[in-house]
């Protein structure tokens, strides 16, 4: 099926709750967004999923929440300060300002259409600054976080020492990182405020280059268990010019957005470049100490690193389907189970109370297990077009024969399907459907 526009995608998530402009009553911004009651849900699957598979699954990859707020030393170790930026072209016609290097053509600017109008070529910092304590002095000056790693570098050690951990093993984080993009835009794929979920793989330096490419893999097959289409995948290295300071080698894990091919997820490898400027810069020693070997060296550091937010994003866009029943459009998000808002949603044929009381008792018994919606409103075929569109996996009916039969009926969001499954066997009959 062809892919919806960016425009629906960005429409329903506002209509259904997902996903808001941050600020909008004072006109919104497309800096940062705000999620509501289904996209909170749904950002969090995946976070979760992310955080099951790296960390929770494995016994060589433990967990980090560091802080936002570093020591100004730490983005002058890791050569943030010095060099995170992007080249910022202003056009001298309309006044405009472009990331020169996501143009697609560097001569002619995308605002007002002229060519040769472009200034030289400056570069713009990309790190959020502001002061710590009361005094806004230079001595004070600190920076958001533009990527989560460092607080796993600067952590190397403690972690290492206190966990007793043998190369190799990876420190995993997930958290909101700050970056003042030039341009941001196409929804919550570019924002200044997001979310990464990254990690960081210690290995002996001899063994980089098969660690980069086992990586590669799990982190592909990750998308496309969780439900993203293979075809709408695919992997691409970095030429030379594009790698960061850091980096040896890149490639990103690229997902087809309705605007293009775009990155989801860099895979780095950092080298033992961190760890190296970390034990400059801080005067402690954060080489590995190999009891076997007695050797001391700079582990190398594997890197995948992705976008909540904007990973978030795509399986929204990918679960996006439109499909002829009858003579209406019908709207499903087909998410995976495991990422649905909403696992079960319990719809009563009416309000009257006979049926209330079985629904809510049906509700608090799935709420210990799921996420569960009771909706009473509308046409009960409004109701699981609903349901549809926010991408429910299953929708329970009671209706007046439930209570005689003590049966609901199962209606399964892909296939329409409907079952009558005996009140008593419901929780079992979900927990097969959802695993
Ligand atoms: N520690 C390495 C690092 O930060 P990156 O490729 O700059 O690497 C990793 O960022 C991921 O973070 C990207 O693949 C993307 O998914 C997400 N990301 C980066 N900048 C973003 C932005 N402005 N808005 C939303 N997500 C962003």
């Amino acid at each position: 099926m062809t892919q919806p526009t960016l425009e629906t995608i960005s429409n329903l998530a506002k209509q259904r709750g997902f996903v808001f402009q941050a600020s909008e009553i004072y006109g919104g911004s497309r800096s940062a967004y705000d999620y509501g009651p289904l996209g909170v849900e749904l950002l969090r699957n995946v976070k979760d999923e992310w955080w099951r598979a790296m960390v929770q699954l494995r016994d060589d990859v433990v967990g980090i929440d560091s802080a936002i707020l570093q020591a100004r030393q730490v983005w002058q170790a890791s050569g943030h300060e010095e060099v995170f930026t992007d080249p910022l072209v202003e056009c001298r016609n309309c006044n405009a300002r472009h990331r020169l290097d996501k143009l697609e053509d560097a001569n002619t600017c995308p605002t007002c259409g002229k060519s040769g109008t472009f200034t030289e070529p400056k570069p713009f910092h990309l790190m959020f600054r502001t002061h710590m304590g009361p005094v806004d002095s230079e001595e004070n000056l600190i920076y958001l976080r533009p990527e989560t790693a460092q607080g796993i570098f600067t952590n190397f050690e403690n972690i290492r020492r206190t966990n007793r951990l043998k190369l190799p093993f990876g420190i995993a984080q997930v958290g909101k990182s700050f970056r003042n993009e030039i341009t941001p835009g196409q929804f919550v794929f570019r924002t200044r405020e997001f979310e990464q979920m990254e990690m960081e793989f210690f290995v002996r330096p001899e063994e980089a280059e098969e660690w980069f490419s086992y990586w590669q893999e799990q982190r592909f097959a990750w998308y496309v268990n969780l439900g993203l289409t293979e075809g709408n995948l695919r992997i691409r290295p970095h030429a030379e010019d594009e790698l960061s300071h850091y980096s040896a080698e890149t490639v990103d894990i690229e997902y087809r957005f309705p605007w293009d091919w775009d990155e989801l997820e860099g895979i780095a490898n950092r080298t033992d470049y961190d760890l190296k400027q970390h034990s400059e810069h801080s005067g402690e020693d954060l080489r590995y100490f190999d009891p076997d070997s007695d050797e001391r060296f700079f582990p190398y550091a594997i890197e995948p690193a992705a976008g909540a937010t904007r990973t978030t994003f795509a399986f929204l866009i990918d679960a996006y389907h439109e499909e002829a029943v009858k003579d209406e459009t019908r709207t499903v998000l087909r998410l995976h189970h495991r990422l649905a808002p909403y696992k079960v949603a319990i719809l009563p044929l009416s309000k009257k109370e006979e049926l209330i009381e079985p629904v809510e008792r049906i509700a608090a018994e799935l709420r210990r297990r799921w996420m569960v919606e009771v909706d009473v409103t509308q046409s009960i075929g409004r109701r699981y077009r609903r349901q549809d569109e926010i991408g429910t996996p299953y929708a329970v009916t009671v209706d007046f024969e439930s209570l005689e039969d003590k049966a609901v009926t199962v209606r399964d969001r892909d296939t329409m399907k409907q079952d009558r499954v005996s009140m008593d066997r419901l929780v079992d009959h979900l927990a097969e459907k959802l695993g």
